[in-house]
Parts: structure tokens; C-alpha cells; sequence
């Protein structure tokens, strides 16, 4: 039998692997209700079912996913045909993994804006029940915001880091790898410069916290936001600015014994997040770490479209071209414009999972 340290080794790396990156399908039962809504799709299990068999049924997505996040319900769901969604998701070389945290908070003693994350009372174990069911990673979401009157503030910043860093560890016990997500939401009118000031301050304090908490760092992966400008600013960051900063954040932040970056899509249209993740990976970046995507609006638009409620084969093929464009991104090949993508906008104000 192998330890439980290289278990969760070669989970990662796997998981990490060149070319693949994760699809996040993790959206609350209250978020995935305001995509099918979009679709005059009603939110019922069942269609909900229907929703996430199609994408698990998608011949040849193993081929640019890795991995695939899952919300509890879905952990333990079965497709319409009676097979598990796990099973269904392990045909296709796909590693299931699961939301592990019970949403946000409002932080007191904060900004009104700011949140701390819930669930770490019985995590250790959920994880254990989660990893029996057949999880093999888990993902923990936490929000941090910039605002012009001073946020985030130290206390936000401890506290999502301290919270990251305690289900890491947690995570680890049960065999499960932590992805660890700081996300900074892109609402403000900031600039690039001081997303990289806050983000930069806000993943020393992550790996500062994993160390506290002896996270076993080569059995984890980041999920960070991009190092973008507010949403707000007049005067955007372009792609190769983003690209550049997001570089120069990751690499004097996150420690090179983590296997995998995995951004986040944050809001950003599917084409801007392919081609922002297929800039970094075309420009020279020191860290052998792979920059690779773990997307949940930005693989999926496209696809609920299509999909409409019950076109199985459209939402499938959409699915697999937005999965092949990050894929080809995630290794520098990505011709912008090469695979179809939905032009809408994908951002919504403090956005909640
Ligand atoms: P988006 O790519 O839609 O930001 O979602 C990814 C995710 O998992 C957020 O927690």
C-alpha cells in the first residue's frame, strides 16, 4: 500500500498533469439554479441531473480534463441510467473531487464586505465519507475583496488563510488533495498594479499558514484569480499585462513544490480566459509549476446554451471545444478565436458559489 504522502503526490500531479486542467461544477444548489434560469430551465434535481449526466458522458473530455469538481449532491447522485456520476466520471479517466466548504459568512470585527468561509466543524468527517465515496480532492473557496476604503483588511486576509490552511491539513488526514482558493473578486475599480499588491500579500500569508499547519505542499494545488484590473477601471489591463503580473504574482508567491496553479475564470468571458491562461503559458516563466484552468463559468456558458435543457449532443460539443481551447492554453497552443465561445458577460458582483 502506498503512504498516504505519496498518494496524494500523485493525485496532484496527476490532476496537474501537461495539457489538462479541471472543470468546476460545484455550483450550489441556489447558483446552479440562477444558470438554468438562464436556460428557462427549472431547478429541480432532476434537471440538474439531466445537466451534469450530459457533461459527464462526454466521450474524449478525459482527454483535455483532469478532473472535475463536484458539489455533494453530485458525489452522491446517480445518472438517469441508474450508473453513479463517479462511475460515469471515472470511465472517462476523469478524477472526481468535491466542495468541501459551507459558503461565507459575514466577518465580524471586518469590512462590511468582507467574509470568512464555513465548514470546518466535522470536516475531518466529511472527508473520510467524501474520500470512501470515491473523492480523491476537495476545494475550499475563500473570498477576499478591494475596495478603495481599505480592504482587504489583515484580519480578512488571516482569517481566509488561517481557514485555507486548516482544511489543507484536514483534507490531507483523509487522503484527499486541497485545492486552496484564495479568490480576489475582480468588483472595484482598482488597478492591475494593486491586485498584484493585495495578492501578493494575501498568498504569502496562504503559504504562511500551510507552513503553521504542516500542509504537505506537494499534495496541493492554488486556485487563484488571475492578477487582473477591477472590472471598474477605465483603463484595463490587456492580456499581456495580465499575463505578465499574474506570472510575477505566482512566482514570488506560491512555493515550487506546489505541482499545479489552477485559475479561476472570476467573471471573465470564456475567450478572455483562454487567451489570458494561453499568454502566460507563451511567455518565459521560471517555475516548473503547470498554469492551467479550473473553470466553471468560463467552461460552461457555451455549453448550457446549447445543451437548452435537453440537446445532449449540442451541449457536448460545446463543452469539448471550450475544453480543448483551455486545454491548448494551458501549453501555449491556443489560436484565439480558433474554437467557438459565448460572447456574454460572465461576471456578476460579489459573487457568491
Ligand atoms: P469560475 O471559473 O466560474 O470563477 O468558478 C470557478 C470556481 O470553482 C469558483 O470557486
Amino acid at each position: 500500500m502506498i503512504n498516504n504522502q505519496e498518494e496524494l503526490r500523485q493525485t496532484a500531479n496527476l490532476l496537474a498533469a501537461r495539457g489538462k486542467g479541471l472543470l468546476a461544477v460545484d455550483e450550489s444548489t441556489p447558483t446552479i439554479g440562477k444558470r438554468l434560469a438562464g436556460i428557462n430551465v427549472e431547478n429541480t434535481e432532476e434537471n440538474r441531473q439531466a445537466y451534469r449526466g450530459m457533461l459527464f458522458t462526454a466521450e474524449g473530455i478525459g482527454e483535455y480534463i483532469s478532473g472535475v469538481i463536484l458539489f455533494e449532491e453530485t458525489l452522491y447522485q446517480n445518472h438517469l441510467d441508474g450508473e453513479t456520476m463517479v462511475s460515469k466520471i471515472n470511465k472517462l479517466g476523469i478524477i472526481p473531487g468535491i466542495k468541501v466548504d459551507k459558503g461565507l459568512s459575514p466577518l465580524a470585527g471586518g469590512h462590511e464586505v468582507e467574509t470568512w468561509c464555513r465548514g470546518l466543524e466535522g470536516l475531518a468527517e466529511r472527508t473520510a465519507e467524501y474520500y470512501k465515496q470515491g473523492a480523491r480532492f476537495a476545494k475550499w473557496r475563500a473570498v477576499l475583496q478591494i475596495t478603495a476604503d481599505g480592504c482587504p483588511t489583515d484580519l480578512a486576509i488571516r482569517e481566509n488563510a488561517w481557514g485555507l490552511a486548516r482544511y489543507a491539513k484536514i483534507c490531507q488526514e483523509s487522503g484527499l488533495v486541497p485545492i486552496i482558493e484564495p479568490e480576489i473578486l475582480m468588483d472595484g475599480d482598482h488597478t492591475i498594479e494593486k491586485t498584484a499588491e493585495v495578492q501578493e500579500k494575501v498568498l504569502v500569508e496562504v503559504y504562511k499558514a500551510c507552513s503553521e499547519n504542516n500542509v504537505f505542499l506537494e499534495g496541493t494545488l492554488l486556485k487563484p484569480s488571475m492578477t487582473v484590473s477591477g472590472t471598474d477601471n477605465s483603463n484595463k489591463a490587456g492580456s499581456e499585462e495580465v499575463a505578465k503580473m499574474t506570472v510575477r504574482t505566482m512566482n514570488r508567491c506560491v512555493p515550487a513544490a506546489v505541482p499545479g496553479i489552477m485559475f479561476l475564470s472570476g467573471g471573465l468571458t470564456e475567450e478572455d480566459a483562454s487567451v489570458y491562461l494561453n499568454t502566460m503559458n507563451s511567455i518565459e516563466h521560471k517555475s516548473a509549476t503547470s498554469l492551467t484552468f479550473s473553470y466553471g463559468r468560463a467552461l460552461q456558458q457555451s455549453c448550457l446554451q446549447a445543451w437548452k435543457g435537453s440537446d445532449i449532443e449540442a451541449g457536448q460539443k460545446a463543452l469539448m471545444a471550450r475544453c480543448q481551447a483551455n486545454s491548448e492554453s494551458s501549453t501555449g497552443d491556443y489560436v484565439a478565436g480558433s474554437q467557438p465561445s459565448s460572447q456574454d458577460t460572465l461576471f456578476e458582483a460579489g459573487y457568491k458559489y
